[in-house]
């Protein structure tokens, strides 16, 4: 830990009144949360305090012009109750790569790890025990200049705030293939964790559960041909055995999850592609009975299997899940590298130094 943080704690735990049992995703957020602020051109003041609402200017600039960009990952326990972290520099990375994306400062890397185990290794009793459960963390940085006029903001503040997480059910989705709006084009900011994408994709979404589906399949647009994602998920479908998922082109997240299947995959010796898969070449596979498995990854579910795609009024039913080889392997995967009940090889699981009273100033 290079990181000098100031560490001041809650007086008014309110652990106690937790119950494990009932953890709506995102609504149940701990006692402490990381802070730091950007100004004159350096990140000063980094600290953890107790968690709490703050105040905010009504020009502050990310209010109107959106300069706002976020992660999502998971602390779990494994079977020692040890605080894991799964893959942390990855999403260091990414949110640095969404950082100069919109034109922001990036975040020191050191100190963002650094902010990572002192904050979980203080709520580490608030991380829920079970293979899917989880403490999910929340990075995020926005701008606060206190100015109207479309500039980049001088200012700003990087917050970790962390909520405790229950076994996420994910039941089967059922995807829309969207033809009209589209989340993200070659050139745009698909590829950023940015806020604005996700204020775009709500009417869509809208659309899609006013039509009795969970979510959308976003094709790339004009020709809304080429898949992209699922909602907020990266796409994988099952064809004739081979594993297949869109390579990533500046317009889809490049995501975690995503990226440690395609090494699981890799290291099992499963054919896998990353390639342009046209909503053409879907439906052309499930007309010929080749279409095994589609399912989302990301963070929150790992894997949401697919149940139906509607394509043009066209709806496509797969198989059912228990027969879904590959995504219920990869959930499995993933699971059993929480807990330690897989080996981890590949150095993915970083444990979580518990040093707070070394950085009690
Ligand atoms: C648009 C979008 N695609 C894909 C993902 C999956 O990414 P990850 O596996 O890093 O959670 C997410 C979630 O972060 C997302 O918001």
């Amino acid at each position: 830990m290079k990181n000098k943080i100031q560490i001041t704690r809650t007086q008014n735990s309110r652990l106690s009144t937790l119950d494990f049992n009932n953890l709506p995703f995102g609504r149940v957020f701990t006692d402490h949360m990381f802070v730091a602020d950007y100004e004159g051109g350096e990140w000063v003041n980094p600290r953890i305090e107790p968690f709490a609402p703050f105040e905010m200017h009504p020009a502050s600039m990310v209010l109107h012009y959106g300069q706002s960009i976020f992660e999502g990952m998971k602390a779990t326990k494994n079977q020692e109750g040890q605080p894991m972290l799964l893959r942390p520099e990855m999403h260091l990375h990414r949110i640095n790569a969404s950082a100069e994306r919109m034109c922001m400062p990036a975040f020191p890397e050191d100190l963002f790890l650094d902010a990572l185990h002192a904050l979980v290794g203080l709520e580490a009793d608030w991380i829920p025990s079970g293979e899917e459960s989880a403490l999910y963390l929340r990075p995020f940085m926005f701008s606060t200049d206190e100015f109207i006029g479309v500039r980049p903001s001088d200012t700003y503040k990087f917050i970790i705030f962390t909520c405790p997480v229950g076994p996420y059910y994910s039941k089967p989705v059922r995807l829309i293939a969207e033809t009209q709006y589209i989340r993200a084009g070659k050139g745009g900011t698909g590829e950023a964790k940015a806020a604005g994408n996700y204020a775009a994709s709500l009417l869509p979404a809208q659309n899609a559960l006013k039509q009795g589906f969970d979510q959308v399949m976003w094709l790339e647009g004009p020709e809304f041909k080429n898949v992209q994602e699922s909602g907020t998920m990266n796409i994988f479908f099952v064809i004739d055995n081979v594993v297949v998922t869109p390579y990533t082109d500046g317009t889809i997240l490049k995501g975690i999850t995503r990226d440690s299947f395609l090494h699981i995959l890799r290291d099992k010796g499963i054919p896998v592609e990353e390639r342009i898969i046209t909503i053409d070449e879907v439906v052309a596979a499930y007309a010929a009975g080749k279409l095994q498995e589609c399912f989302g990854a990301g963070t929150a579910a790992v894997v949401s299997h697919v149940s139906e795609i509607s394509y043009n009024g066209h709806l496509m039913t797969l198989p059912a899940i228990e027969s879904r080889k590959i995504g219920n392997m990869l959930k499995s995967e993933i699971a059993g590298l929480r807990t330690g009940r897989i080996a981890d090889t590949r150095g993915w699981m970083i444990p979580v130094e518990i040093e707070v009273d070394a950085l009690m100033s």
